[in-house]
């Protein structure tokens, strides 16, 4: 759902063909089957980011799927923490690191193993956040993973760049999703309220931050590797 499925939805309509994973069946399945709905070329493989097995399933899938992977965006998250730092939930904290970080780990993993098979490069996009470097209140697993994901995401477009592999994060600002809504939720307030985090003054749709993914996948960006880009209407600049 959300700018997962926004994601898969603009890359199909590029002409990509598209492998949509998820840990939820039911909305991975509908996900797919509405692209294939509207002439785009999709195919859902169940998936938890958080078990290497399943994601190196994910991968061969993909491969006897469509022949090759040629370009990965990370996307998968769980929804942030709401306590503070002094008061943190450990068990939810290790859930967050588990599927925030480790899962675009193990994504990295086994996605670079295939690439460098191939042996003509790729694109792969890890979606972070603005919290990767501006930090908002009780939010510290979900924070401190996101800040990671940067980390990650540097040290493999070092190690790959030699081999075309380029590397890449997008830091979303406030997006308009399941996620954004469940959250805003949980701290009692509004969409309204918040919409002056922006400079445009309002939340962004799910594909505006596609359309940076889908930069990031294509040629035009043929020399952009190890940035992180802010889809946030100017949030991360103020
Ligand atoms: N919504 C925002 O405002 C916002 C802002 C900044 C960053 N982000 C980031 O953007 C990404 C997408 O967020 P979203 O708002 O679309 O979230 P969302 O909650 O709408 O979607 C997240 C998806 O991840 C899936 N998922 C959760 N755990 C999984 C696992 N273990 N394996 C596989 N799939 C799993 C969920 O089923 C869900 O479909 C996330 O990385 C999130 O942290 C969101
Ligand atoms: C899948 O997502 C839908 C919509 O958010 C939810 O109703 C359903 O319970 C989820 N299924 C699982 C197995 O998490």
């Amino acid at each position: 759902m959300g700018m997962g499925k926004a994601t898969a939805m603009v890359f199909a309509a590029a002409g990509a063909s598209v492998v949509l994973a998820d840990i939820n069946e039911t909305m991975g399945r509908k996900a797919a089957e509405d692209i294939k709905h509207n002439g785009g070329k999709a195919h859902f493989v169940k998936t938890d980011v958080s078990n290497s097995e399943s994601v190196k399933n994910l991968v061969a899938e993909t491969v006897s799927q469509f022949g090759k992977l040629d370009v990965a965006v990370n996307n998968a998250a769980l929804t942030p923490d709401k306590t503070p730092t002094g008061d943190f939930d450990e068990a939810y904290f290790d859930r967050v690191i588990a599927v925030n970080l480790k899962g675009p780990a193990l994504c990295m993993k086994w996605e670079l193993q295939q690439m460098t098979k191939q042996g003509h490069g790729g694109s792969i996009i890890n979606i972070a956040s603005i919290n990767a470097f501006k930090p908002q209140y009780n939010m510290p697993a979900y924070t401190a993973s996101k800040h990671a994901v940067v980390g990650l995401t540097k040290t493999a477009a070092l190690e790959y760049g030699a081999q075309g592999i380029r590397v890449n994060t997008i830091a979303p600002g406030a997006i308009l999703t399941e996620m954004s809504a469940a959250s805003l939720k949980s701290i009692g307030t509004s969409h309204e309220a918040f919409a002056d985090v922006s400079y445009l003054k309002r939340w962004a749709a799910p594909h505006e931050v596609a359309q940076g993914s889908l930069w990031l996948a294509s040629d035009a960006a043929s020399y952009v590797t190890g940035i992180t880009l802010p889809v946030c209407g100017g949030y991360s600049t103020r």
